[in-house]
């Protein structure tokens, strides 16, 4: 490549870098429970600046699968794409927000919220974050000790059983309240079982 030619794609690489500039879109920014229970609803919300832009479209994707699209400028605006387990309240949704009912295991995934300004530009971004559903034991824990009193030295055997949950439950022994006492040493047997 000669000098001319060099300083040719110089300039038509800064043209393009200014027309990139003044698209109004930035900030995108998505938030989504890290978890959330099995049966409760979920609002996942997309925030972004348009600067003087306005918005042409708002898509949710549970992974690469589109599940509602948000389009201001349309009638209806919102239209919710059938996807197995996902059930969106659409008068909870709108440009920022969609709201998830009734979520399962199933919907744990990835979610991607993508963000269109309006003509001339179309500038998207695209954000992600993860949502994990989790099922939690329905009923107390409980325990059973293999004696109920025993000599100063002898070792408690006892078992704390917790309802289904998943993923597995974390189980922390105390002692009169206490988790960290010098004088007793605890061993864990963990056991997990389906
Ligand atoms: C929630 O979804 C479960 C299946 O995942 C269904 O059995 C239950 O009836 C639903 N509850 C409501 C309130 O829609
Ligand atoms: C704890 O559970 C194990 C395995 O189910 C069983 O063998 C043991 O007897 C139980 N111990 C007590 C104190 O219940
Ligand atoms: C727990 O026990 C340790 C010593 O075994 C003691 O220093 C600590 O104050 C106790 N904590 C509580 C909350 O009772």
């Amino acid at each position: 490549m000669d000098n001319q030619s060099g300083k040719i794609q110089r300039a038509i690489i800064c043209l393009l870098l200014l027309v990139g500039g003044a698209t109004g879109l930035k900030d995108v920014k998505i938030k989504v429970p890290d978890m959330v229970r099995s049966g409760d609803d979920a609002l996942l919300s997309c925030n972004y600046d348009l600067e003087s832009a306005s918005l042409y479209a708002i898509k949710w994707y549970r992974g690469d699968v589109e599940f509602y699209r948000y389009l201001p400028k349309e009638a209806p605006s919102h239209t919710v794409f059938p996807v197995q387990g996902i059930k969106v309240d659409i008068s909870k949704s709108d440009n920022h927000d969609v709201t998830l009912v009734n979520v399962s295991r199933e919907l744990t995934g990835r979610y991607k919220c993508e963000v269109s300004a309006d003509a001339p530009s179309f500038h998207t971004a695209i954000k992600e974050a993860p949502m994990e559903v989790v099922d939690v034991p329905e009923t107390n824990p409980t325990i059973v000790a293999e004696r109920q009193r025993l000599p100063a030295g002898e070792t408690l055997r006892a078992n704390c059983t917790s309802g289904p949950s998943r993923p597995a439950p974390v189980i922390k022994w105390t002692l009169n309240g206490n988790h960290t006492r010098a004088d007793v040493v605890i061993q864990f047997c963990p056991r997990l079982t389906d």
